[in-house]
């Protein structure tokens, strides 16, 4: 199915064309209503580069154009810009059309790409914490919406299970555990040895001395500190199984940074003789001199103490992704503080030769409701399991009030779904950049761009159909008449304009903001317009609309990697 804003967009390129101009400016979806559905700014650039009226070049423009059989003809407003109207006649042929894709007009890419996706990748030792939600929401949608549209995805969990923290944990494994407590709670209580070893090497040399021993220890194979090493590794990737459990979270392959522990040394002599790094105070770095913004921020690869880092680890990661895993795009979806690091990382990697696109998706905070870092009242990090359960328990209590006659099972497979559902979407329905206030209240409303409101839009539709006795809708044609139906009709073809938009800059509140429009439209749509109270063929039509409705609704949240439930 082509897009209307496709078609239209060839209808200007030719008119352009033949009114000898050069293929410039956009055709995009109007921003307000009032002007049309469709809008192009052509005539502004083209007036600018011919020092001309841009208000006459779109005269000339429109001359050539010939789009009678989608929109009525087009105007001219403001400074130059052309707005197109599309006729209920084609939004009734392409919703048809729409109707009968199962993509629901979601073309594949033309250029498919091989993408691994970086995303989520705790640190092991620590609980996955509220701060974690973004970058792992944010991964899977990515990951979900790249896949739909046909390119080729692995969805790498790099977790951070490898690093100086190990020698103060080892010691403190062997100094402090308290094994009932570690059966207990085995994350909590490595966190408190951690802690408290962290604690006590501060003040006492000793102690640090003896942490930094384990660790050489451990970097150089013993035996007791590999085994304590492995069971405190493992231990938390089975918390970390719980949260993503609960989040519907999948990886293809989990390569922590431990996996790339034997290539280090390699990386560093083929950095070394290609000249790419250089000694410098006994430590090896690259610098990045011709690069003004990089020039005073050399980046270490390996210390003069011997040791690698954070750097060294991701140099070897990329050159895994590109010649074993044979990726030519990577994306790291990482917070914003990391920027300088990728940068670094991703010159370094172009210095080595390596084509592929690299692209580090950054993000902002959650916040508290005072406006600062989320964190618990005692001021440590919000465990994100907790936060997660929580949700579920808050739904729970809305399911209770809604609809208290459903069976229990039901009750709590629900409310998980609205539950999580709601944290994923207060999330990825905010600009990545924009910091955002953590506030239940508002992420659980039925009413406003919440997923409830969505999930109830969806519900609406279903329980249409079970009134109706009918699964799903059959058509043979749109009759649109009412206003009210044929602007529900006009967005849900816009579904295919938007799917492809998120992944140009990385921005799944497209998608959601979409969304929200759509179910808005649709609730406008059932109050003004009888479904099954209406004579045919205006009933069948209108019932498919409440069908493709249900279909764009459930389509666009599980590319959000949200769930709808089938009552609510
Ligand atoms: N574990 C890191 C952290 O918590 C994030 C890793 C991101 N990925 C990467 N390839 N560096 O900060």
């Amino acid at each position: 199915m082509e897009t209307f804003q496709s078609l239209l967009t060839k209808k200007l390129a030719s008119a352009l064309a033949a009114a000898g101009f050069d293929n410039v400016g956009e055709l995009t979806q109007a921003t307000d209503p009032r002007f049309g559905d469709y809008q192009t700014n052509a005539a502004l650039m083209l007036g600018k580069q011919h020092s001309e009226n841009p208000r006459a070049v779109a005269e000339k423009i429109l001359q050539h154009l010939n789009a009678a059989d989608l929109c009525e003809s087009p105007t001219v407003a403001g400074a130059g810009f052309i707005n197109f109207t599309l006729l209920p006649g084609a939004v009734a042929n392409k919703t048809a059309e729409l109707f009968a894709d199962e993509r629901l007009g979601v073309a594949r890419s033309t250029s498919p790409r091989k993408i691994v996706i970086d995303f989520g990748s705790p640190n092991v030792a620590k609980p996955m914490h509220v701060g974690h939600i973004r970058s792992t929401a944010l991964g899977d949608a990515l990951a979900r919406i790249a896949t739909f549209l046909g390119h080729d995805v692995i969805r790498d969990n790099h977790i951070g299970d490898w690093g100086t923290q190990f020698g103060m944990v080892i010691w403190g494994w062997k100094n402090l555990l308290d094994r009932e407590a570690l059966q207990r709670g085995p994350l909590a209580e490595i966190v408190r040895i951690y802690k408290e070893t962290n604690a006590r090497s501060t003040s006492d040399p000793a102690v640090r001395d003896a942490c930094r021993q384990e660790l050489v220890k451990l970097q150089s194979g013993d035996k007791e500190n590999i085994d304590i090493w492995n069971e405190c590794v493992a231990l938390s990737l089975q918390d970390f199984q719980h949260v993503y459990q609960l989040l519907d979270i999948h990886y293809d392959i989990q390569c922590g940074e431990s996996f790339y522990n034997d290539r280090l040394a390699g990386v560093v002599e083929g950095l070394l003789k290609s000249g790419i790094a250089e000694i410098s105070e006994r430590a090896v770095v690259v610098f990045f001199r011709d690069i003004p913004e990089l020039a005073d921020k050399p980046c270490i690869i390996r210390k003069s103490d011997g040791g690698f880092n954070y750097a060294t680890s991701d140099i070897a990661t990329v050159d895994y992704r590109i010649t074993e895993l044979m990726r030519d795009t990577v994306w790291y979806v990482v917070g914003a503080p990391q920027t300088l690091h990728f940068k670094q990382i991703f010159e370094i990697a172009r210095r080595e030769g390596h084509q592929a696109d690299f692209r580090h998706i950054p993000f902002g905070n959650v916040l508290g409701e005072d406006r600062k870092l989320m964190k618990t009242r005692s001021g440590e990090n919000v465990p994100l399991r907790q936060l997660l359960e929580e949700a579920c328990a808050r739904a729970r209590k809305i399911i209770e009030e809604k609809n208290p006659n459903l069976a229990d099972a039901e009750k709590i497979d629900i409310a998980r779904t609205i539950g999580i559902g709601a944290v994923k979407y207060a999330d990825l329905s905010q600009y990545r950049m924009t910091d955002y206030v953590f506030s239940w209240e508002k992420m659980l409303a039925l009413q406003g761009n919440t997923a409830p409101y969505l999930q109830n839009a969806y519900v609406r539709v279903r329980s249409i159909f079970r009134k109706a006795g009918e699964a799903a809708a059959k058509i043979e044609k749109f009759v649109l008449h009412e206003a009210a139906e044929i602007t529900l009709a006009k967005r849900l073809c816009q579904f295919a304009e938007i799917v492809p938009q998120v992944l140009n800059d990385f921005r799944p509140n497209i998608l959601a903001n979409y969304l929200f429009e759509l179910a808005n439209n649709f609730h406008a749509f059932y109050e003004g317009c009888p479904v099954l109270r209406s004579d045919e063929p205006v009933r069948s039509s209108r019932l498919a609309l409440c069908d493709l409705t249900g279909r764009v609704l459930q389509r666009g949240l599980d590319l959000l990697g949200i769930k709808v439930p089938e009552k609510m």
